[in-house]
């Protein structure tokens, strides 16, 4: 049985590499196990966005190989990007199946909130983040300070909350 040994997020920015590792991720969770259409998975968006890829690092002490692998990714979108939406947005958080319960999927929103704080210092801009929640996923963004706003909606053929957090400039 493997042990993981490290992790580590990467910027996907100009690597086709890694985009296509998120790209992957997204296509197995949000398409294939979760049913949402290709065609809207990949959105307008979808170019100016910023991604993160998680990787890790796996040893097999039997052999003593390690092996590394993408198994996380999320993207965020500055204010504005969406022209109904003036706050960043946290969208397409996923994690291979086999590896949730990790705290992989906060360790990716951790990274993107320090992303945000990050360039709402820079361009003084209050970093107010939203993201559209599945509805069992709720609960895993309230742990991040998440608060639903207005009523539920429909994207994609599936019940969604709008959810929003005031992140700290003061760290
Ligand atoms: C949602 C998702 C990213 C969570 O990733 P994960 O790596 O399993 O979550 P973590 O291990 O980092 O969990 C962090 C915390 O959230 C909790 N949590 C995880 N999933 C949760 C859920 N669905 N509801 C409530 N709490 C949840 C964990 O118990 C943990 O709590 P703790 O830190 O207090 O112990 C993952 O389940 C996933 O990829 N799901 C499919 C894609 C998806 O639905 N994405 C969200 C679209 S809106």
């Amino acid at each position: 049985m493997s042990r993981i040994v490290s992790t580590e997020i990467v910027f996907a920015q100009g690597d086709e590499e890694i985009i296509k590792d998120c790209h992957r991720i997204r296509t197995d969770v949000f398409h294939i196990e979760q049913g949402f259409p290709l065609d809207t998975e990949f959105d307008d968006v979808e170019q100016i966005a910023f991604h993160f890829l998680l990787r890790l690092t796996e040893l097999d002490p039997s052999t003593g190989e390690t092996t590394t692998k993408s198994v996380g990714t999320i993207r965020g979108t500055t204010p504005g990007v969406y022209p109904s939406n003036n706050r960043y947005k946290l969208s397409r958080l996923a994690v291979d199946k086999d590896y949730r319960k990790y705290k992989f999927g906060r360790l990716l929103v951790e990274k993107l909130h320090k992303w945000i704080q990050e360039d709402a210092k820079l361009t003084n801009r209050p970093a107010e983040v939203e993201c559209h929640s599945q509805i069992p996923v709720m609960g895993f963004y309230a742990k991040f300070g998440y608060t639903p706003e207005g009523e539920e909606f429909d994207e994609d053929g599936e019940p969604h909350q709008n959810m929003v957090v005031r992140l700290s400039l003061s760290e």
